[in-house]
């Protein structure tokens, strides 16, 4: 059987890089974008892997059309960094008008299949936070596009994954001994490894059962945050007990206001009350998905702590 083309914008990112190691594991031919020329890492990461390159920076409103050349399936892995990012590369400019872009892109170029990777919450929280409602607006602008062509459009929304919790929960409690949790931590989530999702979203594209469909995804284990700190706690071996501080909710909500009302001007404050009340709405809403993979939360922070344990 002939494998598709598949063109991944995002392919350097957490997932995206994990995307194309299965899809070249498989031997799906692919095309991976990346933002920088001159990211030497970037370009050895994707040849080794046995991608074919292409360059769009996509805060240059850049086009994709040369990238989705011959494309069959298109996706989007991209999204913006949120901290110390302008009105360029902000997730207006990324997540939504970025994204939108390819997936409109890819149509005309005739693909067949367009995924795009959006958020777990984003459909209920798009009404009460910007950030979630500038990435559903690629979501509805891309749907569109697709069901003028006839092309299937896949939507995956993870929980989160493991990336983050690793970032932020196992990395303060080994450097600080403490872990910090927003309002009392009690919100359930089952975050899913960045190699689970890039399985899934590999068998979307053979299985026509799962193209054409909104997928929630989470991993296998369920936890409350306060658990995810107690659990990286476990892992690296705290001699006393885990201190877990709280922030309250109401001082974030203040400076949300405060930073909505400054908006009205400046859209750094804007996107700022964006982001503080979608961490808002993320922690103090479950996010418990479909499960699927494998991987448990257990064996990434041995692996995380390992890796930095000398070797006896
Ligand atoms: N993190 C989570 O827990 C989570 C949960 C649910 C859904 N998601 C969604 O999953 C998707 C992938 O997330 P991720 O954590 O893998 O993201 P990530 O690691 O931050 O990767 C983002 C990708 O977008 C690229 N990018 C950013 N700005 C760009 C620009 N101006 N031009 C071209 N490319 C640009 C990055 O390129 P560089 O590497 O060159 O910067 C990178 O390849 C996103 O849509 C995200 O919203 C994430």
């Amino acid at each position: 059987m002939t494998q598709p083309q598949v063109c991944i914008a995002g392919a350097t990112g957490y997932l995206g890089s994990r995307l194309v190691a299965q899809l070249r594991a498989r031997s799906i031919p692919v095309r991976a974008i990346l933002k920088d020329r001159n990211c030497e890492t970037d370009q050895c990461r994707m040849n080794a892997l046995g991608a074919t390159l292409a360059f769009v920076d996509a805060s240059l409103i850049g086009s994709y059309s040369e990238a989705l050349s011959g494309a069959e399936v298109a996706i989007s892995c991209m999204a913006s960094g949120n901290v110390h990012v302008d009105s360029t590369n902000d997730f207006w400019a990324i997540d939504r008008d970025a994204n939108i872009r390819f997936g409109l892109e890819a149509v005309c170029a005739g693909a067949k299949h367009v995924i795009l990777v959006a958020t777990f919450e984003g459909r209920d929280s798009r009404k009460l936070t910007e950030f979630s409602d500038a990435k559903e607006g690629a979501v509805d602008a891309i749907g569109a596009a697709c069901r003028q062509a006839g092309a299937a459009f896949t939507v995956i929304r993870p929980t989160a994954y493991f990336s983050d919790l690793t970032n932020r929960a196992f990395d303060s409690v080994q450097k600080k001994g403490t872990y910090t949790v927003i309002g009392d931590g009690s919100c359930r989530i089952n975050p899913i490894d960045g190699d689970d999702v890039a399985v899934f979203i590999t068998d979307c594209i053979s299985d026509p059962k799962q193209a054409g469909r909104e997928h929630q995804i989470g991993g296998p284990e369920t936890f409350t945050f306060r658990e995810i700190g107690l659990l990286a706690a476990e892992v690296i071996g705290l001699p006393y007990p885990l201190k877990v501080r709280s922030i309250p909710l109401w001082p974030l909500r203040v400076l949300a206001a405060m930073a909505g009302m400054a908006g009205c001007a400046l859209r750094k404050s804007r996107r700022s009350a964006a982001i503080l009340k979608w961490m808002i709405y993320s922690s103090t809403h479950d996010a418990v998905a479909v499960t699927c993979g494998t991987h448990r939360l257990y064996d990434e922070f041995c692996s995380k702590r390992d890796a930095v344990r000398p070797a006896v």
